[in-house]
This record gives C-alpha cells, structure tokens and sequence, in this order.
C-alpha cells in the first residue's frame, strides 16, 4: 500500500479574464500514525513507505518478504498535515480550489478544522471548494483509514449479494475486499 498525494490551491479571480493563481502544497508534511507513537516528516508527493524508508524506520520494502513485515503500515491509519501561507492576498479573489491531483485513497480531509471533503477512489481527481474556510494562515490535514480496514467495512456493509472473492489465494499473501475498494492493486 501507498500514499501519495499532491496539492494544488487554485485561485480564480473575481474578473472572468484574470488567470488563476496556483499555490503548491508539495514539499515537506508531517505524517503520523493512528495513536501517535510515530510522527515523521514526509514528502508530498510521497507516502509513508517512503518516509519510514527515509528515516531508517524500515528496511526496503521489496526486498524478500519485507512486505509481509510492513504489511502493520497498511493496517494503520495515517494523517498528513502541514501549515502553510497563502502568498498572495485571497480578499482579492472570489473563489478557492483545492485540488488533488492524486489520492491514495480514503481520507477525510481538513482544513483549519473544518472538514471540506471526503475521498474514496484513487482513479480521479479531486477539487474542493474552500472559498469560505481558507484564511492567510492555515493547516490542512488528511486523515487516511487504512485500505484494508476501509474495504473489509464496505463488506460488511454490502448484505445484498455476495461479490466474491472475499479474499485472494493464500498462497499470494495478498489482502481481502480488493473489491470494495477503488485502489491500485498494488
Ligand atoms: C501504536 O501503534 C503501533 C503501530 O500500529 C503499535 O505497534 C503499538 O503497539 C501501538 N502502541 C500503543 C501504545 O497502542
Ligand atoms: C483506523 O480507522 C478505522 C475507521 O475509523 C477504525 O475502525 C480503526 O480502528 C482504526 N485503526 C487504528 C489502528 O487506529
């Protein structure tokens, strides 16, 4: 499992002819696990493999069965967050989007508190209208669920009919609910 995001704060001005300003939130965030025992600095774009790999946290991924050693990083739930400044001055412009152009994959998404969205699919792209939350000062954070918590919930929650397999092959090691789930298999 990875996450990877990246953000994209675009403004359109008040004058249909004025070009929208952009301001990327790329660069360094701040990730941390589920009851806080790790708290790390991250790249976005990124994920939390990455960021673990970085710090010495863990070991390559790939390499032998490491995987099967991380697969904890998958089960736990892991927040994004940053702080960050507008560098120009948003009185001036009538709308804000945050735009995702990637997300991997559930999340709640916040900002200075206030939740502006929810995602759910890694395939598109998401825009969030914050006209009426973003400040010149402010923090953002992405709450993910873990992948594999999120897609064994949504099949708990489907009672109509079966959608079988309910898990792979044991032999391939892999994760139940694929799907249930909107995500790269990988
Ligand atoms: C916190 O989460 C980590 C990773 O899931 C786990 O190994 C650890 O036991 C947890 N610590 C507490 C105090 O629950
Ligand atoms: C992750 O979040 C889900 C949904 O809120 C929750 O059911 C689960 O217990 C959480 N897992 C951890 C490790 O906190």
């Amino acid at each position: 499992m990875r996450l990877c995001l990246l953000l994209l704060l675009a403004l359109c001005g008040a004058d249909p002819t004025a070009a929208a300003r952009s301001h990327s939130l790329r660069g360094s965030w701040s990730i941390r696990n589920a009851n806080g025992s790790l708290e790390l600095p991250g790249e976005v774009p990124g994920c939390v493999h990455m960021a673990l790999f970085q710090r010495n946290l863990i070991q390559d991924p790939y390499y032998r069965f490491n995987d099967l050693n991380y697969r904890w990083i998958s089960l736990d739930n892991w927040t994004y967050s940053k702080e960050f400044q507008i560098p120009f001055d948003i009185s001036k412009w009538q709308k804000v989007h945050l735009i995702f152009e990637s997300i991997d994959t559930v999340s709640e998404v916040l900002l200075n508190n206030v939740l502006i969205g929810k995602t759910n699919n890694m395939f598109r792209r998401y825009t969030f209208d914050i006209t009426h939350v973003v400040k010149a000062l402010n923090s953002i954070e992405v709450r993910f669920q873990s992948p594999v918590s999120y897609a064994a919930q949504q099949s708990r929650a489907h009672t109509l009919y079966q959608v079988p397999p309910n898990c792979p092959p044991s032999v391939q090691e892999g994760e139940c609910h694929v799907n249930f789930i909107r995500k790269g298999a990988f």
